[in-house]
């Protein structure tokens, strides 16, 4: 038997939700394959901090390196001040362990509620940078609290991180049907990193003739995504750009509760990290009302990154089982309503056939 070993980081609210229904998938995934999963459980998120004033140790980020991958639910509570996990830990991971991918899919499936009135096929990836821009916590404030207040938050972008990101992404394109990229920035503003991504882009799309290219700036972008998504293939954008349009999408294509994402180290030099788009949702915490859907979903991107194709397979047809279902429930007008775990278990026994 080949072990997994993986490290497990509930985190708070809903994460501690959604994560034990990611687990009961991925165990029927890999049923029969020869293949058992390790998990090590963290005790990270709030409740450690209340108790210990941590967010992520030097320890605990060294334990966590010894991990295949990482399967996190979300970060952040009302009772810690806002930034204090987000920043401590949850960036923390995507910065030390090298994340620079941010990989975020969206698919549509038809007959799923929407709030777009024609979604038309959608089927793209946003690929988002996950280590640069406004949120390297470059800047600072002066004169706090006073009238005279300033406020800086310097976005940081490399040459060498963007160049990577930028040619993950035409990797990716390349890899697809529609070879189609979209850069999205904001360069008639943002001047100094805006054309820095626009050369780059030119430049290392040149190395791929056989992938279109357009531009969209992200103002613009955020229209088409509501009255076009169809358009978007592979999206390629900064930190910050990136975390506004992936809420977005999740949100046209059936709710944040399906959008599923990994924080990738595509070399391997440090585990990667699986995720649900959302966060910690407290406003429906405690109340098995939330999707586990995206959760189950970065499984899939899981096992996809550790080289289990058919494994991930199964558990993407699964979730599209499960979508067909919902589409077929919400077009005989008693829309599905089911648990937290009542959806796990039902894309689990899909898994198992
Ligand atoms: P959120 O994503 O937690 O919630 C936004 C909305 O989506 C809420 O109405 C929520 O009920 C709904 N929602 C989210 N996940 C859902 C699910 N699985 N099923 C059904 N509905 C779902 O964003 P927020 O309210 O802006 O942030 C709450 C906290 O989470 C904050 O502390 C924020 O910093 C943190 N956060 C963490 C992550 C992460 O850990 N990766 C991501 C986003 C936000
Ligand atoms: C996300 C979240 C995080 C981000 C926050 C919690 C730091 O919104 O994963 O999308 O902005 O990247
Ligand atoms: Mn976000």
């Amino acid at each position: 038997t080949q072990t997994i070993k993986l490290a497990v980081i509930p985190g708070d609210g809903i994460g501690a939700e959604v994560v034990p229904e990611g687990l009961k998938v991925l165990a029927a995934a890999l049923e029969g394959t020869g293949l058992e999963v390790r998990t090590t459980d963290f005790d990270l998120g709030a409740a450690r901090w209340h108790r210990t004033g941590q967010t992520l140790t030097d320890s605990d980020l060294e334990a966590i390196k010894g991990h295949d991958a990482i399967l996190l639910g979300a970060v952040g509570d009302p009772s810690v001040p806002s930034g204090v996990l987000e920043r401590g830990l949850l960036l923390r991971l995507r910065f030390e362990l090298d994340h620079y991918v941010n990989l975020r899919p969206s698919t549509y499936y038809p007959g799923v509620p929407t709030p777009l009135a024609a979604p038309g096929d959608i089927d793209f990836v946003v690929v988002r940078e996950g280590t640069e821009g406004l949120y390297c916590g470059n800047g600072g404030a002066v004169r706090t609290g006073t009238p005279q207040e300033i406020a800086t938050e310097v976005s940081v972008n490399t040459a060498f991180g963007v160049e990577r990101v930028v040619r993950y992404a035409f990797d990716k394109a390349r890899s697809r049907a529609a070879k189609h990229l979209t850069l999205v920035h904001k360069h008639n503003v943002l001047v100094h990193a805006g054309h820095l991504w626009r050369r780059t882009v030119e430049a290392v799309g040149a190395e791929y003739p056989e992938v279109t290219v357009d531009y969209c700036h992200i103002d613009a972008a955020t229209i088409y995504m509501v009255t076009d998504p169809g358009r978007f293939d592979v999206i390629v954008t900064d930190n910050l750009f990136g975390d506004i349009l992936t809420d977005e999408a999740g949100a046209v294509t059936g709710g944040i509760g399906l959008s599923a994402s990994g924080n990738i180290n595509p070399e391997g030099a440090f585990p990667s990290m699986f995720e649900p788009v959302h966060g910690s949702a407290p406003d429906i915490a405690g109340k098995a009302l939330a999707d586990p859907t995206a959760t189950i979903g970065a499984v899939a991107l899981l096992l996809e990154h550790i080289g289990q194709a058919d494994a991930a397979a199964r558990v993407s047809a699964a979730i599209d089982a499960d979508m067909a279902a919902r589409a077929r429930a919400s077009a005989a007008g008693s829309p599905l309503e089911r648990s937290t775990s009542e959806v796990g278990d039902a894309i689990a026994a899909a898994v198992r056939g």
